[in-house]
């Protein structure tokens, strides 16, 4: 995962000039129906993102990190896939808050991983709190096509749950296996490449996925669909592979917006968070990108709204701003979400916000750093109560305990984020246990677990 702050380029953003009739770095520069100036400031491009969207991005066409300059299709085609909803979504998503009126399925292989721990703690009250954690629900990760076959088992377990008790089940995935997965940082580089048939290999992955799901209409499922992905479009297409990845990234993310709501899955795309997206500068270029890609999709009723700060650290709503903030409005996530709403149009604009591991603020030595933060605390839990319309669930999204990223700088997808001074040192490969973290998220958990 790479939770980045583009705190430095907005700065420089801000110090230039307005020069009329040309667009800003990131602004927007041309796409269908786009009336504004056309030619970018020095020192920038403009790049076709997809046909309603070019925006001015860093650097000079000719360079081979700028992004490609060709049309991505609109909507995606593959020989043996399609790229329009082939039938009628068996579950049709119900209007209003999809999380009222359900029991949240909680996470098996969470609920393992805590089992695990607990006898671990050499405290005997602090392993009591622990424990008390496996009944907190967060997301399941299907980060590899090897574990979507277990997601028909826990939907079987939340259709007999519901079914004794009256009250449907909920059960909340994460989809993350996106070919040349993580492409702006390291520690999460996933098992598909570009180059190897990714694409084909993800469209593969979404259909398991929703071969799993269709049996079990009394299941609602709500999905997190590719942390990070998106935001990379918007910001990162200065990173060589993020440049080489946005085509994918459209075209496999239009096919899970479609396929997964055939079978009625609630979707909310990531949306980074405050201290990335929510810059002033990036909203309107986030905005469209998530507007243009809604509507070349279809507008496919199963897309809900976004997920923000997924697997970070920042609070709903900040006592005070972190000084490393500094320069943003939007310093939280309440902030960045009510300044991105009224943008959203018509993507629809409703969101969920990670809390998992924000109990505690103002640890970072900056905002971009999102490596098993040190001394993070297990945040709000999980409640429909979030203070605002746009809202619809405080959501633990990250199943605090598993690793962002090791800090052996020999080991595989080392990502140097993962041992800087405010990353826990010690840390093994992203997504495995990380005890000494979880242990912490226990005994710093704001409110108390
Ligand atoms: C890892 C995934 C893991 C997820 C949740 C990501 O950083 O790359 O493998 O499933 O975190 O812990």
């Amino acid at each position: 995962m790479m939770k980045r702050t583009s705190a430095g380029l907005i700065t420089l953003v801000s110090l230039i000039p307005f020069v009329l009739g040309q667009a800003q770095e990131f602004a927007q520069c041309g796409g269908i129906g786009f009336t504004g100036a056309t030619t970018c400031v020095a020192g920038t491009t403009c790049q076709v993102l997809n046909p309603y969207f070019s925006q001015c991005l860093p650097g000079s066409s000719s360079a081979p990190s700028s992004g490609p300059t060709t049309t991505p299709p609109a909507n995606p085609t593959s020989s043996s896939h399609s790229s329009t909803p082939t039938s009628t979504p068996t579950t049709t998503p119900a209007a209003g808050n999809p999380f009222e009126g359900h029991n949240i399925f909680l996470s098996p292989p969470y609920a393992s991983e805590v089992a695990a721990a607990v006898p671990q703690f050499t405290n005997s009250a602090t392993a009591a709190l622990a424990a008390k954690v496996a009944d907190i629900p967060t997301f399941i990760w299907l980060d590899e096509v090897a574990k979507v076959p277990s997601l028909g088992t826990y939907l079987s377990a939340a259709s007999a749950q519901g079914k004794s008790s009256g009250t449907p089940s909920l059960v909340q995935i994460v989809v993350y296996d996106l070919p040349d997965r993580d492409c702006s940082a390291d520690a999460s580089n996933g098992e598909f490449t570009i180059a190897d048939n990714g694409q084909a290999n993800y469209f593969n992955y979404i259909d398991q996925i929703v071969a799993q799901i269709k049996p079990f209409p009394d299941v609602r499922v709500v999905a997190v669909i590719e942390p990070d992905s998106l935001a990379n479009l918007v910001t990162n297409l200065g990173v060589a592979e993020c440049a080489a990845a946005q085509t994918t990234y459209l075209a496999c993310i239009t096919y899970a917006m479609q396929q997964l709501t055939t079978v009625g899955v609630i979707q909310y795309l990531d949306a980074g968070h405050a201290g990335w997206l929510g810059w002033p500068a990036n909203l309107q270029p986030a905005a469209q990108l998530f507007n243009s890609l809604y509507t070349s999709a279809g507008s496919p009723s199963g897309v809900r709204g976004l997920a923000t700060n997924v697997a970070n650290y920042n609070a709903l709503v900040a006592a005070s701003p972190d000084p490393i903030t500094s320069g943003n409005p939007n310093f939280d996530e309440m902030l960045y979400i009510e300044a991105l709403a009224p943008l959203l149009d018509p993507f629809p604009a409703h969101f969920i916000v990670d809390q998992g591991r924000s109990g505690v603020q103002d640890i970072r030595s900056q905002w971009g750093d999102w490596c098993n933060v040190l001394g993070a605390g297990f945040g709000t839990q999980p409640t429909l109560n979030t203070g605002s319309s746009f809202i619809d669930s405080i959501v633990w999204v990250k199943p605090g305990g598993e690793c962002d990223g090791t800090s052996n700088s020999s080991a595989p997808r080392f990502d140097p984020h993962c041992a800087l001074s405010d990353a826990t040192p010690n840390a093994p490969q992203a997504g495995t246990w990380f005890q000494a973290y979880f242990e912490t998220l226990v005994e710093k958990a704001n409110p108390p677990i």
